[in-house]
């Protein structure tokens, strides 16, 4: 309890010392980088690492004058150690961003430090709606599942999927995808044959996989962290549920760019909704991909690596606002109402809800030559999250 707020006391000081700080022109204006660079969500963290550092490349480490300077820091997906390693950005290294993010317990631990500390949290891969709420600090680049999840089961309605069973990790942002799906479905005159929930940590698809094809669902609808798609997708094949007359449909993370190429055949025809394909027919996302791909060997750009990118994209047209001065309260304001393309397609922010607004394309997996991609072939514009506008 005492060391708590000691830790509080401190962090509170050091939001006065920021802002102080930050006028004070010739001190590098940093941002804390926190990731899993390791665990589970390692993938995620290596998306978005590459990607902030190639934006940095490719638009310079200064804004208005002032020199940025990225910290990077792997927090092994553990809230616990993300909110301890955003201290000590904040106290110790007197960070003037927060950014990253890999998963939802991460973001949320982090926002009583961005709040206490008058820090922007930037959210570039957690996607709970509830997210933003969190703290008033907080600005998200990254998506919500209802986004995705919404236009999907319109269209699956619209192409004689009359049932499904669903299938979503047990924690915000599965529970928020059910529920989105769920609900318009029905509303659509679907039948949800059974609601599955699946452990976060370690978890054993078999069971789940079995009861599901158990319930003879025209389509089986899942919604897994990114880096866990391809175990999934896998034993749905090894297990013959597609000949089973099941069809598999999701959010895009299932068929996440960076493990699709290697899912096999298995994965050609799969229909998801999503806000970033690598395969998004775009000039700006051809070279966003090319150089993605020339520094990163053997790596292709995933829709967390777009977070990432959009989300530094962000933070400096922040700094570039208020002159390089920054300060976490301007700095917040500049990002409000914030509009530019991205290599996914036109975004902004909301000024009310600090959420992101952005294009979500239904997708279908294709080989394109000799890869496998998401084949966008329609798009629902300026998309906000759907369970905000309740
Ligand atoms: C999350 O924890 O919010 C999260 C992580 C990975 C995803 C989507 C959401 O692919």
């Amino acid at each position: 309890m005492k060391k708590r707020t000691f830790l509080g006391a401190a962090v509170l000081a050091a939001g006065a010392l920021a802002s102080g700080a930050a006028l004070a022109q010739g001190q590098p204006f940093k941002i804390g980088l926190i990731l899993p660079m390791t665990g589970p969500q390692a993938s995620t963290g290596r998306q978005i690492e590459a990607a902030a550092r190639l934006y940095v490349a490719q638009n310079g480490d200064a804004v208005a004058g002032r020199k940025v300077e990225l910290v990077v820091r792997d927090d092994t997906s553990l809230p616990d150690m993300t909110k301890r390693i955003a201290q000590e950005l904040v106290v110790n290294d007197h960070v003037d961003v927060l950014a990253g993010f890999g998963i939802t317990p991460a973001a949320l631990s982090t926002a009583p430090i961005a709040t206490q500390s008058k820090t922007p949290e930037v959210v570039m891969a957690a996607a709970t709606s509830t997210i933003v709420d969190a703290s008033p600090y907080i600005v998200r680049t990254s998506f919500t599942l209802p986004q995705a999840a919404v236009p999907l089961a319109d269209w699956a309605v619209k192409n004689g999927i009359k049932s499904v069973v669903t299938l979503v990790s047990d924690y915000g942002p599965g529970i928020d995808g059910e529920k989105a799906f769920v609900e318009r479905f029905k509303a659509n005159g679907g039948k949800v044959v059974e609601s599955l929930r699946v452990p976060l940590r370690n978890p054993d698809f078999s069971p789940f996989l079995q009861k599901a094809q158990d319930g003879h669902p025209d389509a089986l609808f899942v919604f897994v962290p990114s880096g866990t798609g391809a175990a999934v997708m896998k034993q749905f094949v090894q297990r013959g549920m597609a000949k089973a007359g099941i069809r598999l449909i999701g959010t895009g993370d299932i068929t996440d760019d960076d493990q699709l190429n290697d899912m096999g055949d298995g994965a050609l025809g799969v229909i998801t909704a999503h806000h970033y394909s690598a395969e998004h027919p775009s000039a700006l996302n051809k070279q966003f991909v090319a150089a993605f791909e020339k520094t990163n060997k053997g790596m292709r750009p995933n829709f967390m690596a777009v977070g990432g990118y959009d989300g530094m994209h962000l933070i400096y047209d922040a700094l570039k606002k208020t002159a390089g001065k920054g300060g976490g309260d301007a700095l917040l304001a500049a990002m409000k109402g914030d509009a530019f393309e991205s290599p996914r397609g036109p975004i902004s922010i909301d000024p009310q809800t600090r959420d992101i607004v952005q294009n979500i394309y239904l997708r279908k997996v294709e080989r394109v030559n000799g890869q496998l991609y998401n084949v966008e072939f329609e798009t629902f514009k300026d998309v906000k999250d759907p369970a905000k506008s309740k």
